[in-house]
Parts: C-alpha cells; sequence; structure tokens
C-alpha cells in the first residue's frame, strides 16, 4: 500500500472499511444485472463514466497509508480501460446452446471472485458479458469492494443511477425497509436501542472489554456436516439462482402470519436439512448448524438519495452498518426422515429471530460492532478482522438479504431483467444472497465447488419451497 506523508484533509477509511479489506480479509460484493437488450460499447463507457463514477468520491479513490498508519482515501485520475472488461467468448463450432452460454457466465464469476483486486487503483471493476443466456442478451457484472459500502448503500448507488423500465421521469421506488431489514410491527426495539446506546456511550470503553468476551463466549464451532467442511482456506464457488414469486411467499406470510424474512429463510432451513438427507442417506439430521445471518442496522425506513447519504453528517451515512444474527437450523429427529412438518421451519425461525432481535445481545452486537467500528488502532482491526471471518467459520452457512425495487427498472434505456448479487471473500461453504426486484425473489446459492452439490441444493430448495407452500396453502 501506498505511504504519504502529506494527508491532511484526506478523508479517513472508516474501520469497518479498514478491516474489510486487510490482510486477513478482503470482501467483495458482485452485483449482476441481467439486460434485455444488448448495449453498444460507447454507450456502456459513458453510463460508466459520467453516470457511475461521479455517484461517491469513493469510486475515483485509492486506500493509502497515512502518518501515522491511519489508513485515507485518496482520490486519483481513473482510467476506465482497467475497471472495464470485455471479455470474449467463442462457443464451440456447431453446439452453442444457452447452456453453455451459462456455465461460462458461472466459471466466469467464480473467476472473478476468487481474483483480488489490484490495491494500486480503485476498488471497484464491471465487466460485460456479450454472450446471451437463458436469463439475458448481455449481463454486466459490478464488482465493488466491500470497503466502499454495505449492501445498503451500493443498492442506494445503484438505484440511484438507474430508471423506471415503464416510464423514466417516476421515482425509483423501494418497499420502506424498516430497522433490521424486515417488516415487523414490533417498534419496541427501536426504543430500546436507544435507551442502551443512551446508557453505554459514555461507558464505550469498559464495555469493549467485556463485550468482546462475551460476544467470543456466545458461539461454539458448528458441527461437520454435508455443509460445513471445516476447512480454514478460501475456496472457488460457483453462484446459481433460483427466482421464487413474491405473491406466493407473500400468502404463505399472511396464512402463518409472519415476516417475508421468516418464510424465506424457513425454505432456506428445510432445504438445507433435505439436502444433507439426499446428499447421504445416513446423515445426522441433528447436528448443531447454525446460519448467520447479516443484519442491516440502519435506523431507516427506506433508501435515501445517495446525495444525502455521502453529506457529512448525514442520518443515513454512507458505509458499513451491520450486525450477524445466529439462528440455529432447526433439526430434524431420525424418526422423521419424511419432513413431516415443514411449516416447523418457518415457525421455529420466526420464534427465534423475533427472540433475537428483541433481545439485548442483538442490540448489544450490533453496538459493538460500532464500537470497534470507532476505534482505530491498527492491531485492534486486524481483531475484528479474525474475529469476523471466525465467527464466519465457526457457523454452517450465510444469508443476506437486502430488499430492492418494486419496479422494472432500465439502466440507459435498457431494460433490466433480472438483478442479483453475491459476496465474495467470506470462507463459508454456502452463502445464499436474496434481492427482491420487480414482483420477484432471486435467490442466489454460493455453494463451495467440489463441496456442495449445487444442482441438489436447487432441487431442495425448489422442493421445500413446494412443500412450504402447500402447507400453507392447506390451512384454514
Ligand atoms: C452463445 O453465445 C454465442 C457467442 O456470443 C452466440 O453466438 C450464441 O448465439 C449464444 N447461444 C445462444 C443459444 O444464445
Ligand atoms: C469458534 O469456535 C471455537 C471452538 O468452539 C471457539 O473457541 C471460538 O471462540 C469460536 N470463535 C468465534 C469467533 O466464534
Ligand atoms: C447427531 O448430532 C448431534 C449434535 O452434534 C449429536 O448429539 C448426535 O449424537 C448425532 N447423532 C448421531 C446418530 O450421530
Ligand atoms: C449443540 O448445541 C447445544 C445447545 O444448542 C449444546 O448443548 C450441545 O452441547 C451442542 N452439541 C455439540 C456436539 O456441540
Ligand atoms: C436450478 O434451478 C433452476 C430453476 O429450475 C434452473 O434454471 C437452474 O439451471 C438450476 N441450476 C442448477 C445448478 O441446477
Amino acid at each position: 500500500m501506498e505511504l504519504i506523508k502529506e494527508d491532511d484533509g484526506l478523508e479517513p477509511v472508516s474501520p469497518s472499511g479498514q478491516y474489510l479489506n486487510s490482510k486477513v480479509m478482503s470482501v467483495s460484493i458482485l452485483g449482476i444485472l441481467e439486460l434485455e437488450i444488448p448495449i453498444d460499447d460507447s454507450q456502456a463507457m459513458s453510463f460508466f463514466r459520467d453516470i457511475f463514477l461521479p455517484i461517491n468520491p469513493r469510486f475515483s479513490s485509492i486506500m493509502v497509508t497515512g502518518e501515522k498508519g491511519a489508513r485515507k482515501w485518496k482520490k486519483v485520475g481513473v482510467n476506465m480501460e482497467n475497471h472495464v472488461h470485455v471479455p470474449s467468448f467463442s462457443s464451440p463450432k456447431g453446439s452453442s446452446s444457452p447452456s453453455e452460454n451459462d456455465s461460462f457466465l458461472k466459471s466466469y464469476i467464480s473467476q472473478i471472485a476468487m481474483q483480488p483486486f489490484p490495491q494500486g487503483q480503485p476498488l471497484w471493476e464491471i465487466h460485460i458479458i456479450k454472450c446471451p443466456t437463458s436469463e439475458a442478451q448481455e449481463t454486466l457484472i459490478f464488482k465493488l469492494h466491500h470497503a466502499l459500502g454495505d449492501g445498503y448503500s451500493l443498492v442506494a448507488a445503484l438505484l440511484s443511477c438507474l430508471q423506471r423500465a415503464d416510464d423514466p421521469s417516476l421515482p425509483v421506488t423501494s418497499p420502506s425497509v424498516k430497522k433490521f431489514s424486515s417488516a415487523n410491527k414490533d417498534d419496541r426495539n427501536i426504543g430500546l436501542r436507544k435507551v442502551v446506546s443512551r446508557c453505554f456511550s459514555p461507558l464505550v470503553n469498559t464495555v469493549r472489554d467485556f463485550g468482546w468476551s462475551l460476544l467470543k463466549s456466545t458461539c461454539v464451532k458448528d458441527d461437520l456436516s454435508p455443509i460445513r467442511s471445516g476447512s480454514e482456506s478460501l475456496q472457488p464457488y460457483s453462484v446459481s439462482t433460483i427466482t421464487f414469486s413474491l405473491d406466493q411467499i407473500k400468502e404463505i406470510k399472511s396464512r402463518l402470519r409472519v415476516t417475508v424474512n421468516d418464510v424465506i429463510s424457513g425454505v432456506i432451513f428445510l432445504a438445507t436439512r433435505l439436502y444433507m438427507q439426499r446428499v447421504s442417506t445416513n446423515s445426522n439430521l441433528s447436528t448443531n448448524s447454525t446460519a448467520l445471518v447479516l443484519l442491516n442496522t440502519r435506523n431507516l425506513r427506506d433508501y435515501k438519495p445517495v446525495r444525502d447519504m455521502v453529506r457529512p453528517n448525514s442520518e443515513s451515512p454512507w458505509g458499513n452498518h451491520f450486525a450477524f444474527l445466529h439462528v440455529p437450523i432447526p433439526k430434524v429427529k431420525p424418526s422423521d426422515s419424511q419432513f413431516s412438518d415443514p411449516l416447523k421451519f418457518v415457525h421455529k425461525t420466526h420464534e427465534v429471530i423475533k427472540r433475537k432481535r428483541s433481545s439485548f445481545g442483538v442490540i448489544l452486537t450490533g453496538k459493538l460492532l460500532e464500537i470497534m467500528q470507532k476505534c482505530r488502532n491498527a492491531e485492534y482491526l486486524q481483531a475484528v478482522a479474525k474475529h469476523i471471518s471466525r465467527t464466519a467459520r465457526n457457523s454452517s452457512m450465510g444469508i443476506s438479504n437486502v430488499i430492492g425495487p418494486i419496479h422494472k427498472l432500465s439502466l440507459a434505456n435498457h431494460p433490466l431483467r433480472g438483478v442479483y448479487f453475491t459476496v465474495a471473500g467470506i470462507p463459508w461453504n454456502l452463502l445464499i444472497t436474496i434481492f427482491s426486484y420487480a414482483g420477484n425473489l432471486r435467490v442466489a446459492v454460493g455453494a463451495e465447488q467440489g463441496f456442495i452439490d449445487s444442482e441438489l441444493y436447487n432441487h431442495s430448495l425448489l422442493d421445500a419451497f413446494d412443500m412450504i407452500l402447500r402447507d400453507a396453502c392447506q390451512k384454514q
């Protein structure tokens, strides 16, 4: 990393930005946009240069190390050619089936997910895949370093440069995002959180050490299982996606009186136990397996325009604001190999999330992360990075849910058929990322190659959804 002497006036890198881009961990977000019609290169370039780049000064800055070892963002000139990649793809003669193009895209995504960013230039890349797949005419991949911002900031950035496909003059809308990202009438948390932060802020230093050990002791290692290999290193993974109808999910939600989040988490948990059973008939279905659910800890109800987020002292600041919630995957008794009660997975998940989210624990975890973020000691931040990566390794899977726009959008008059995202650089064997867009919920399954059978997991997800839908609709 570049060392600089005169660092006056440079914007400091937030602590989370530092630990998300450290020796221990380097996390990036891949946003995949599926275009209905091809985009021509000059049009794409001017969009990236004139609309995408100016969104945030961090898109044209690099991380440098200042005088006292503190990391800063330094503005640099951006050479677009270094950031925009158009890979060539030539299908073997004779057979150019959609599935061949699909697997080209899939392996391309796996490949760029593993590649580190060159550190001498701003931490983003765009890849234009000019080959028709079964989902799109062309695919744009935005690879953005997590140090630039969290899912929320990056979605806000994305929304700010798109228009509604039906009428570009109308504002882009997203469903309101309540605290902790899912629809929950229970606002008690917010009040409690305020009280907690008011009580604790003068005690930051004492709480820090106390909380540190508390966090450590709350989680033990999960059992090894068909979804947890226990391997320490980052392995290549592949991403496949499944689309569910948001209307059907809402139907289940209202019949069971739970949240959309509970339904989708329940489906994922049932799918995971089904997968364990299918991958090996004598799998233990009562293993201690937990999912680490990433929650947004912003206090907001809606996406704010990006120009408000980058303003100093903004109430919804640009950056990284998230907390972890440990949710155990419900166990299945050996006597219940038929999965007689699929809805149990939704109800159990609902109970756990409701209990945890209103408990002191999650608030404290969020608060602790915040406190850690205020602390700029480099060694301490390395420890935070280690802690987060160990927390991830001790759990069995990750789930991250980002609420997207309601309406169909277009990018420079190119309608987007679908949008999904994935996260690279966290050592999970299985990572599920969920994005809602124009009436659909796109579930992306990031599965470690050679360890998870992604086709089998895929089928388990579809079956789990059908089982839960069927049983929910039979109610009443
Ligand atoms: C696959 O991609 C190639 C190269 O871009 C293209 O010529 C071909 O038509 C595509 N195949 C299908 C089935 O879309
Ligand atoms: C991971 O699990 C080990 C073994 O149970 C435990 O000692 C350690 O504290 C855990 N670390 C974290 C960060 O959860
Ligand atoms: C299955 O895993 C649980 C939790 O680790 C353990 O208590 C139980 O003995 C295991 N059952 C079998 C049959 O191995
Ligand atoms: C599994 O978790 C339970 C608590 O949820 C704990 O009592 C038990 O010791 C754990 N078993 C193993 C094998 O880690
Ligand atoms: C997963 O299922 C979807 C929908 O049926 C299908 O389009 C996709 O090809 C499947 N992917 C894999 C890896 O099996």
